[in-house]
């Protein structure tokens, strides 16, 4: 792909690290303005500087996904910014540290996590798409997990939240398919980032550590490529489609 997004605005939540920031910049090297969402300033910021020092085009909205008023600001700075909004990856997410058997799990835990891992794609798409639609279409993508697919010991609420996301996905997809609304969702294996030998650590002492049949995990960039082709027009026939990026481990 090479400028492939010119003259379209993306817009990224949790893109402060690891798969967000990773593609928030795959966004913006392919000539789209981006809007860098994440609760962290420092690290949402540092993500704009990346983008500008190569020559993008990127704004930080500072935003917990997981709050109504502040997620239809965040839609709205964007817009406010650019114009118009054209892609969206919901990537805000994550287990936490919460490894623990479904009956040990805490309602608090609970809550937390289905608040930040499922509420705020709702959210958010809630918020992007009646800009998408009054736009004539957009690109949605949603950050499902492996586990959406393959369920993880110790991940009961996260797993829960995941699917959650898929089914969530594939009911936006259909909504919205002919208002020109396309919604996908990937569903990444073990991708290395700053916690990922932790969860390694984890989940192998559980007996079930996720299976690499590459041998290796991915990078935050190669869930990033995927999320670019499917908010593509290349992808322009893709909607409510669950991509899976775990290099083959959900294949056995
Ligand atoms: N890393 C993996 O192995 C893996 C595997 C499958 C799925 N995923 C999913 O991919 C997504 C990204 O994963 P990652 O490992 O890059 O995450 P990460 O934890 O490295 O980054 C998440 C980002 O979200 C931000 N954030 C936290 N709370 C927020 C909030 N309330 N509002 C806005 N931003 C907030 C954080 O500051 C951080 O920058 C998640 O949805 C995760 O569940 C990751």
């Amino acid at each position: 792909m090479t400028g492939t997004f010119v003259g379209k605005v993306a817009l990224v939540t949790g893109a402060g690290q690891n798969i967000g920031r990773a593609a928030a910049m795959r966004f913006a090297a392919e000539g789209a303005r981006v809007a860098v969402v994440d609760i962290v300033p420092e690290t949402g910021n540092e993500t704009v500087r990346m983008i500008q020092q190569r020559g993008g085009d990127a704004i930080f909205i500072q935003t917990d996904v997981t709050k109504a008023s502040e997620v239809e600001a965040m839609v709205g700075a964007a817009v406010n910014a650019f114009g118009r909004l054209d892609c969206a990856f919901n990537n805000a997410g994550g287990a936490g540290q919460y490894y623990v058997p479904l009956t040990e799990c805490t309602e608090e835990k609970w809550e937390w996590t289905i608040a930040f891992n499922l509420t705020s794609v709702w959210l958010c798409m809630k918020y992007e798409i009646p800009q998408m639609v009054k736009q004539g279409g957009g690109a949605i993508v949603n950050a499902g997990s492996l586990v959406a697919m393959a369920a993880t010991p110790l991940l009961g609420a996260y797993t829960a939240s995941k699917g959650g996301v898929l089914a969530l996905s594939r009911t936006a997809a259909l909504e919205y398919a002919k208002a020109g609304v396309r919604v996908n969702v990937t569903l990444p294996g073990a991708i290395r980032t700053h916690k990922h030998e932790e969860s390694m650590r984890i989940l192998g002492a559980t007996g079930a550590p996720p299976s690499m049949p590459m041998g290796r995990p991915g990078e935050p960039r190669e869930v990033a490529d995927a999320v670019l082709w499917l908010c593509s027009d290349a992808a322009s026939f893709v909607t409510g489609a669950a991509i899976t990026v775990d290099g083959g481990a959900l294949a056995q």
